[in-house]
This record gives structure tokens, C-alpha cells and sequence, in this order.
């Protein structure tokens, strides 16, 4: 592995950027998602870097088909709306990868419209400028049938929502998986391309946990490339503009949060480094400022990957691999090449309280 040091790699950065179409516009997404956590109010994310900000998550009721708001998400959810209204778009997130059920709400047609019908109700209720489905994942060809079905369906129904209420009609997005079929499946299954360029404003690909602690080895969480496997940023990219979808249809998803492993040996510490499992953090996950904590703390080596374009560290037996302002740039870059639709962020919290990554990626998306 290629271990450039700091100032061959902002160069690398640059050429990226530099190679950029010129097709950029004004208009990028610069999504962040946001969750219920009492340290981190949702009135403290800056919110002159980013366009849309997403609550997550509410999720349907299995029996009713429609969402469930108990009263403590009914705060919640009244507080969001509260910092954002008339500052900046907020949209209602369903799902998440607690969320189970839409396999069965998603089978047929009745249950689809009780469940479209009530997202925009309470999307209209509160406030929200759109919904956003996060299904993790559609398991089979049905499923991915029966989403095709919904986002058709979805949009007719906002339309007419539109027309009725004469506002502007709620945006559709939705997050999907880092490519367009689950090629690593034993059942293969490929996003429905065409309803959603046809029904679908976005959707937010989750370019990132392609390795963790699952893994028997060290590797970067979400590089941009991969030199061994097709499992990378732009391999998942790719495969969704392959496939026909449009590019500014894409939003690329970068994950302001590292993974962390114990290293079997410390001497042997690059990527693909054996080890013994996850390393400090959440079930070995890290939130970014506190990996510099750690950096800090532990006097960590510092190492960028220029064959992942990513950064990582290690201290001792810990390993962590990771996303910082630089490595952000050149993925920033490398999506405007690409004339994606944008960028978003899981979550807001884990960036420094000074927001270095998120004020970064808003810099580096350049406008012509
Ligand atoms: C929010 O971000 C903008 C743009 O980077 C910056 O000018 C401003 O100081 C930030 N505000 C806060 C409160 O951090
Ligand atoms: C779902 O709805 C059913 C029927 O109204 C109700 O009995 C049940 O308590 C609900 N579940 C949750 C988690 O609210
Ligand atoms: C929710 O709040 C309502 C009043 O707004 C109350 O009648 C109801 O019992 C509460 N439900 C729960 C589960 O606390
Ligand atoms: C949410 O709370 C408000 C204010 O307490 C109340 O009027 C409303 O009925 C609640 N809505 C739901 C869905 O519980
Ligand atoms: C999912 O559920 C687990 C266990 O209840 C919880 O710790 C975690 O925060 C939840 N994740 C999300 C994204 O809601
Ligand atoms: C769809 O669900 C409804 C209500 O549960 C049921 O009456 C209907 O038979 C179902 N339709 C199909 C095609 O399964
Ligand atoms: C569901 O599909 C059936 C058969 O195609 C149709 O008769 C029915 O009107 C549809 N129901 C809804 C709610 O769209
Ligand atoms: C949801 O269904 C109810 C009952 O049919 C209807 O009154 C309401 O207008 C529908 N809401 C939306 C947003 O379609
Ligand atoms: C990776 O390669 C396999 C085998 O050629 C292919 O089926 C799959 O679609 C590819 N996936 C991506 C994301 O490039
Ligand atoms: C991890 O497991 C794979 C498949 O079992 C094996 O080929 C590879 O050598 C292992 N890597 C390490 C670092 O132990």
C-alpha cells in the first residue's frame, strides 16, 4: 500500500477535484442526517453547510401500516421542526436499520397507500418539505418490484397532495445501498432504475461500511477505490450510473464516523492488517471528533492511504480507519467528475463542534 505523506496527498486531491466536468451547479444537496440524542440538539447543527437536514427516524406500526409518533417522538419531532422551519428544508426519514416490516407493507397495494397516505399526512402535520424511505434492505426481486410500485404510487399521491394543499410538493428520497444490485447476496437483486429516475427527486447512496468489525483483517470503512475487490465508493457509483440511473439523481453518502479494530500484532498495522476484533468506540465505530481525541490522546501515527484514499491510525494494538477533511475532498471531487446530485453526511454529532469535515466537503463542492 502506496503510504503517501500529507502534501503528496493534498495533491492528489487537487488533480481529483481539478478533473472535475465543469457541470457543477449552485443547487448541490448537502444532506445531513440527523437522530434523536440528548447531547446533541438538533438547533446546534450550522446550518448554512448543508441544504437539507434529515429526521431520523420514524418508522410504520406492522398492524396499521402507518407511522407510529409516540409522544415523546411527537416533542421530538415538534423541536426539529421548530430550529429549521423557514431556514432550511428539513425531510422525514422512515426506517433505518431498526426499521423492520416494509417487506410486508410493501406486498400490496392497499397497505402501500395507508402507508403513503399517512407519511404525508404527518410529513404535512409537522411541517417537513419531504420523506425519505431508508430500507435496509430489500431482501428479494419482489421486494425490489414492490419498491418500484411505491415510489410510483408515492409520487402520484404527493402530486396530488400538492394540488391540494398548493404547496410545493414534498420531495422523495430515499437511501440505498452503496450499489445498484446486491452483487455480494446469495440473492441477487437490483434497485428498481427506472421508477426511480421516473418518481424519485434523490437517492441517497450509502457509500460507506464496506468493511468493520465483521472483517477479519483491517481495511478502509468507505474508500473511495478498492485496488483488490470491486467494493469501494466508486465501484458502488458506478455500478448505479451502469445501470442507467441519472447521475444528478445520485447523492454520494460519507460516513463522519471511523471503525476500529485490535490489531493481532502491532508491528503489523497497514490495511489488511490481521486482527483480533473491534477496537475502542461504539461496537467498534467512532464518532470522528472522537478519533482525534484518540489521535490526540494516544499520540497516534497518522497514515493516508492514497490506493483507498483514506486516512487511518493506530496506537498500541488499535487500529482506525476513518474519513477526515482532506480525504472528504477528494470524494467531494471525485462526485462532481462523476456530475452527481450531491453529498450527505451520517450524522451530525459525530463532526467536530466546529464542524471541520462538513465545513470541508461544503468548500470543496465547487460551483462554476
Ligand atoms: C457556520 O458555518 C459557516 C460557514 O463555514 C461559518 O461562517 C460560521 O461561522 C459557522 N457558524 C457557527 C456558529 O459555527
Ligand atoms: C400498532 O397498532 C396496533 C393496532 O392499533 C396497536 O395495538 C399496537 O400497540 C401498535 N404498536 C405500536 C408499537 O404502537
Ligand atoms: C400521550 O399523550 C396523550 C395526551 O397528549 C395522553 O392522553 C396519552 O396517554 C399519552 N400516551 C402515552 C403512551 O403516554
Ligand atoms: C403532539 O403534541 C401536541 C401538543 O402537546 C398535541 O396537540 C398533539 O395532539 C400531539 N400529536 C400526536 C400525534 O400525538
Ligand atoms: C437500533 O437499536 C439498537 C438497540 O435497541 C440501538 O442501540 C440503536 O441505537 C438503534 N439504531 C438506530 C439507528 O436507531
Ligand atoms: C391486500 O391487502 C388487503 C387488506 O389487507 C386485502 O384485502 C387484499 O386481499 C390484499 N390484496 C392482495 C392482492 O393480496
Ligand atoms: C389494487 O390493485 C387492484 C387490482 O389491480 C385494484 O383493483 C385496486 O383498486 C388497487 N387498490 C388500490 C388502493 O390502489
Ligand atoms: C389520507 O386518507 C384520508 C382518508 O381517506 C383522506 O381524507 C386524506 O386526504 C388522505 N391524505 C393524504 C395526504 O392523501
Ligand atoms: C463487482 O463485480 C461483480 C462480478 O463481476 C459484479 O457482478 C458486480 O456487479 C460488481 N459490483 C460493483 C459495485 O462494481
Ligand atoms: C480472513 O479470512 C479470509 C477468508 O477466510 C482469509 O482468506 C484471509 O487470509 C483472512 N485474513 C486475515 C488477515 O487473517
Amino acid at each position: 500500500m502506496a503510504n503517501l505523506n500529507l502534501v503528496q496527498l493534498v495533491s492528489v486531491a487537487l488533480v481529483l477535484t481539478a478533473s472535475t466536468s465543469g457541470t457543477a451547479s449552485a443547487t448541490a444537496v448537502k444532506g445531513i442526517y440527523w437522530m434523536d440524542q440528548p447531547l446533541f440538539p438538533a438547533s446546534t447543527i450550522n446550518t448554512s453547510l448543508f441544504t437539507h437536514v434529515y429526521y431520523a427516524f420514524l418508522a410504520p406500526n406492522a398492524t396499521t401500516f402507518k407511522l407510529y409518533v409516540s409522544n415523546s417522538s411527537n416533542i421530538t419531532l415538534t423541536n426539529f421542526i421548530t430550529a429549521f422551519r423557514t431556514r432550511i428544508p428539513t425531510i422525514l426519514s422512515i426506517g433505518g436499520s431498526n426499521a423492520t416490516s416494509f417487506s410486508l407493507i410493501f406486498s400490496n397495494n392497499t397497505t402501500r397507500a395507508t402507508f403513503i397516505n399517512s407519511t404525508i399526512s404527518v410529513a404535512r402535520a409537522y411541517g417537513f418539505d419531504g420523506v425519505d424511505l431508508d430500507w435496509e434492505f430489500p431482501q428479494n426481486s419482489d421486494d425490489t418490484n414492490n419498491l418500484g410500485s411505491l415510489f410510483q404510487e408515492w409520487r402520484i399521491a404527493i402530486t396530488a397532495d400538492a394540488a391540494l394543499t398548493r404547496k410545493p410538493p414534498l420531495l422523495l428520497t430515499a437511501a440505498v445501498y452503496f450499489a445498484v444490485d446486491f452483487f455480494l447476496s446469495d440473492n441477487p437483486r437490483t434497485y428498481p432504475v427506472t421508477s426511480i429516475n421516473q418518481n424519485v427527486d434523490w437517492v441517497n447512496v450509502m457509500s460507506y461500511n464496506f468493511h468493520g468489525s465483521w472483517n477479519n483483517d483491517t481495511g478502509a470503512p468507505s474508500g473511495l477505490f478498492n485496488p483488490t475487490r470491486n467494493i469501494s465508493v466508486v465501484d458502488g457509483l458506478k455500478s448505479w450510473i451502469g445501470a442507467g440511473v441519472k447521475p444528478e439523481k445520485l447523492v454520494m453518502g460519507m460516513p463522519l464516523y471511523g471503525m476500529t479494530w485490535q490489531l493481532e500484532d502491532p508491528k503489523v498495522n497497514g490495511i489488511g492488517a490481521a486482527v483480533m476484533g473491534p477496537g475502542p468506540g461504539s461496537n467498534g465505530a467512532m464518532a470522528y471528533f472522537k478519533v482525534l481525541e484518540f489521535n490526540m490522546q494516544k499520540n497516534a501515527k497518522v497514515v493516508y492511504d492514497v490506493d483507498t484514499m483514506s486516512v487511518y491510525s493506530y496506537s498500541g494494538s488499535y487500529w482506525i480507519g476513518y474519513d477526515d477533511p482532506l480525504t472528504v475532498t477528494a470524494k467531494v471531487g471525485y462526485a462532481q467528475a462523476l456530475s452527481l446530485g450531491g453529498y450527505f453526511f451520517w450524522a451530525a454529532g459525530y463532526d467536530t463542534n466546529n464542524w471541520k469535515i462538513s465545513t470541508q466537503a461544503s468548500k470543496a463542492w465547487i460551483v462554476s
